[in-house]
């Protein structure tokens, strides 16, 4: 019979994270999620193994008491904009944050953390995330008697995920053409549930110790292309703009004051890097990736309600 393990997730209300103690449940561990806001997340309850515990995940007070005891970490924390400009946000919830976690681990003697960072984290990248995202990662592998693996993925994709589904909301709400930045960057999306399988599958194998995983789907597309394959999914059939360089420096400049900054400089420079493997993206595991042409077109299409549900949903607040 497989070991029922006790595993805290930190961000296991997100989208990612929320698959992740799905599969989890579905194995009976006995998982606690922290989250900032318990009462907004009571949807994770309906799992009989899993309990919520609110509170600051910036107490290292705090996290030492959650994690005494816990078999695994994972820490699924992670923003695509801050408030302001500097990068100060990023690095309080990608840097901070992991050294706060490291400071718990060590106090508590947890014996493994499964990090989530991201595709072309890189000290050196064009923007805050990423260069935070490295930074953040760099300092989960140097918790001295803790046993990492991390995971860098392209962009993921699912129902409920804030890039197809944002941008099918987007095609919704611009009625003519449609604007938009950076066409050609490219991207090599990864489904959910395959990302929540290489933080599952990876608990208890020994070979994922000190590793880290670059995560890609089985196929490259130019950020025009999947944005025309919503237009098409969706039946809004817009007429798609590619804006040049200048014009989408001035988007970006003006959709960072849009409630929630669904678009944002440092997003801009995020796309300066093409968001694929370098060498051939094989999933650990033998994991078999989901093409994005099996899924997307059944979670937007005409008449799901996932697109009224992401409408009448109010902007999160920036950190
Ligand atoms: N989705 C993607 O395409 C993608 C691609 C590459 C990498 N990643 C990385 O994967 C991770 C999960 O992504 P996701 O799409 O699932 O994100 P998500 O849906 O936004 O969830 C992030 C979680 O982090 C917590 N959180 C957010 N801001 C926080 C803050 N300032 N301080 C503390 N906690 C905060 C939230 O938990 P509470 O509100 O419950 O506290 C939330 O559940 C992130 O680290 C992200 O950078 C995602």
């Amino acid at each position: 019979m497989r070991k029922q393990l006790k595993i805290c997730i930190l961000g296991g209300t997100g989208f990612v994270g929320h698959r992740i103690a799905a599969d989890l449940a579905e194995q009976s561990h006995r998982i606690v999620i922290l989250t900032r806001h318990q009462q907004r997340h009571r949807d994770v309850l309906v799992w009989p193994t899993v309990a919520l515990k609110e509170g600051d995940v910036y107490d290292s007070g705090l996290l030492a008491r959650q994690f005494r005891g816990m078999d695994v970490v994972m820490n699924l924390v992670g923003i695509l904009n801050e408030r302001g400009h500097r990068g100060k946000g990023f690095e309080h919830a990608h840097v901070e944050l992991v050294e706060t976690i490291s400071t718990a681990i060590q106090a508590a003697g947890v014996p493994r953390l499964l990090h989530m960072s991201a595709l072309n984290a890189s000290t050196d990248a064009p923007s805050h995330y990423l260069r935070t995202k490295a930074l953040g990662e760099e300092s989960a592998h140097r918790i001295p008697g803790c046993n990492v693996t991390s995971f860098r993925p392209s962009v993921v994709f699912g129902e409920r995920d804030s890039f197809t589904t944002r941008f099918a909301q987007l095609l919704k709400s611009i009625p003519w053409k449609f604007p938009l930045a950076k066409p050609a960057a490219r991207f090599q999306p990864i489904h959910v549930d395959d990302v929540a399988q290489c933080f599952v599958r990876s608990i208890s194998r020994h070979n994922t110790f000190a590793q880290s995983y670059n995560l890609g789907g089985p196929k490259i597309y130019t950020l025009y292309d999947i944005v025309q394959l919503i237009n098409e999914v969706t039946g809004l059939h817009r007429r798609i703009v590619s804006l040049g360089d200048w014009q989408a420096c001035l988007q970006a400049a003006v959709m960072e004051w849009v409630p929630g900054k669904p678009f944002s400089v440092d997003n801009l420079r995020s796309l300066e890097v093409d968001n694929i493997c370098r060498t051939p993206c094989l999933l650990p595991f033998g994991i078999q990736p989901t093409p994005m042409e099996s899924v997307v077109p059944v979670y937007l299409r005409p008449g799901n309600d996932t697109l009224n549900r992401i409408r009448n949903a109010p902007p999160a607040p920036l950190p």
